[in-house]
């Protein structure tokens, strides 16, 4: 058994309905015109208001839908949050969890990630969980022991629920946004690390690199991670198809 590949988009706070409609449609129309089908999952995570959109657009295609955040709990009295029932009531596929811009600016921590991570495989959505450290930390030769910290939460899954299919992104903070990606070399040692870790207890685990992607980025890493999860470069939908076609091995 194997983890897939997987080329996720991840559109932050951007797009409105129209522009979703136009990017969904051009995406669709690169897909029809290939002789051969993709070999790399796709998907995309677009604000919450979207995310029905999304579906309906993607309907009855292989592309996968996916929501950037979630709440833990089922229900109840959590003004603004978004729960992961609520998540799977209306189809989503996978959820981005942990985001470093969530761990920085809405000072998420690490109790709180595991606790969205456990919750999301418990309801059946497949779990995106995002690691990696800040410049600082890489500068002092912190980056194995904040990944190793950071990965506590995958280990406290529970022994029945390490079937599912389980994706970590590594993105360097120094690396998203920033127009400078990770090296394949930094980027090979850290994903094989976090796999030699994780690949006993869960089978089906794959683990993307993400941080600065663009197609010549997704050509170089490809054989050295399971994909991407892209940002700025998603926005345009020309430029994420190519990089999804890149990331095929
Ligand atoms: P950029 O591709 O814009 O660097 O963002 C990466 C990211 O944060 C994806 O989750």
């Amino acid at each position: 058994m194997k983890g897939q590949r997987y080329v996720l988009a991840n559109f932050k706070m951007n797009k409105n309905t129209g522009e979703i409609k136009k990017w969904a449609d051009q995406i669709l129309q690169l897909l029809y015109k290939r002789h051969e089908k993709i070999r790399v999952r796709i998907g995309v995570a677009p604000s919450f208001p979207h995310i029905l959109t999304a579906k309906s657009l993607f309907y009855g295609t292989d592309i996968m839908v996916g929501a950037q955040n979630m709440y833990y709990e089922e229900k109840g009295a959590f003004t603004g949050e978004v729960s992961v029932s609520q998540l799977k009531d209306i189809g989503v596929d996978f959820v981005i969890i942990g985001h470093s811009e969530r761990r920085k600016i809405f000072k998420e921590d690490n109790e709180l990630i595991e606790k969205k991570l456990i919750s999301a495989i418990r309801y059946g959505i497949i779990p995106v969980l995002c690691i990696g450290e800040t410049l600082e930390e890489r500068e002092k030769g912190l980056t194995e022991k904040v990944i190793d910290e950071q990965l506590k939460a995958v280990e406290k899954i529970p022994d029945e629920m390490t079937e599912i299919d389980l994706v970590i992104a590594y993105e360097p903070v120094w690396a998203i946004g920033t127009g400078i990606p990770a090296k394949p070399d930094h980027i090979a040692e850290v994903i094989n690390k976090i796999k030699n870790k994780l690949k006993n207890k869960f089978p089906k685990i794959s683990v993307l690199y993400g941080g600065s992607i663009d197609e010549n980025v997704a050509k170089e890493i490809r054989h050295v991670c399971d994909g991407g999860l892209v940002g700025s470069s998603s926005l345009d939908a020309q430029k994420f198809f190519k990089i999804a076609e890149n990331f095929q091995t």
